[in-house]
């Protein structure tokens, strides 16, 4: 992800320093004109911003904490994965040492970063991010979450949960038709994309916190046809884990029955 991030931001011109702890993973950055530094420290005096993207929060700690005074007065923007809990502690931590700070969450994979799709999830004061916002633009269209630095990897959590949501549902549907012999490429091409299409904004639309489904959604009838595909499961002899999703739904729509 980091060597996307880097081409992205080199494509649209900017001047960019990299660094990994393995050194020599830059590939083509450098022919690109990136220039590679041995330390953190290097890599965060080449500028006034930096941006972190590591396997997790605590290969960020681990990577930062000697380097953590050269921060003072610069810009750290966290592109890592982690948690809103790991995001506010590390906000703290910089503050602390007078750091500005920008916690991430990238709506990309590595082939789409910097494509129309792509977006990033930032928290942290909204000053902040107005100023880092033009500077990383081209790695993916920025997107403040709100001051609270928790909210970007909370969004982010969040947006994979559906997208996981989405995939089990998917590899279910493949699974069934392959047990049952039909023809998985047809159904992927001819049903299950258009479908989920149609679907996709009315499910998104619909999900709520609250305990009632609202009546054209009809309940009752809902559990009954998730029993159905649940029963087709097992005798297509699916292994019972795939179908958890459908277990999901069957129990919120006899909790939406029961909350009338
Ligand atoms: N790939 C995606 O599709 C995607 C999408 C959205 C978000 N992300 C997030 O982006 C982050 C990076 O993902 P990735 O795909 O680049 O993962 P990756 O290919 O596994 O790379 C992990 C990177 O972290 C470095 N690292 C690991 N432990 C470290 C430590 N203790 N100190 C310093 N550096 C350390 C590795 O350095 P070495 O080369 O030395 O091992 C490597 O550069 C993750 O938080 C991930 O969740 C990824």
């Amino acid at each position: 992800m980091g060597r996307a991030l880097a081409g992205a931001l080199l494509e649209a011109g900017r001047d960019v320093t990299v660094w990994n702890r393995t050194p020599g993973k830059a590939g083509d950055l450098l022919a690109r004109g990136a220039r590679e530094v041995r330390s953190v420290e290097e890599a965060i005096e080449a500028g006034d911003l930096t941006v972190a993207c590591l396997l997790d929060d605590a290969s960020v700690r681990e990577a930062l904490a000697p380097a953590i005074r050269k921060l003072a007065g610069r810009t750290l923007v966290n592109l890592t994965s982690g948690s809103p809990r790991q995001a506010r502690e590390l906000a703290g931590w910089l503050e602390e040492y007078g750091v500005r700070f920008l916690a991430g969450g990238i709506m990309a994979v590595p082939p789409t970063v910097g494509t129309d799709g792509a977006f990033i999830l930032y928290s942290g004061t909204r000053d902040l991010f107005d100023r880092v916002a033009p500077v990383l633009g081209p790695i993916g269209r920025p997107h403040w979450a709100g001051e609270d630095p928790g909210f970007a990897a909370l969004y982010d959590v969040g947006g994979l949960s559906g997208m996981y949501g989405i995939g089990a549902g998917a590899s279910h549907a493949v699974a069934l038709v392959h047990a049952e012999g039909g023809d998985v490429e047809a159904f992927k091409r001819e049903v299950l994309q258009p479908w989920m299409e149609q679907m996709l904004p009315i499910m998104v639309a619909g999900s709520d916190v609250s305990e009632s489904v609202p009546d054209e959604y009809n309940p009752a009838m809902q559990a009954t046809g998730l029993e159905t595909m649940l029963s087709v499961s097992e005798e297509a002899g699916v292994p019972d884990e795939q179908a958890g999703h459908l277990r999901t739904s069957l129990w919120e729509m006899r909790r939406g029955v029961a909350a009338g």
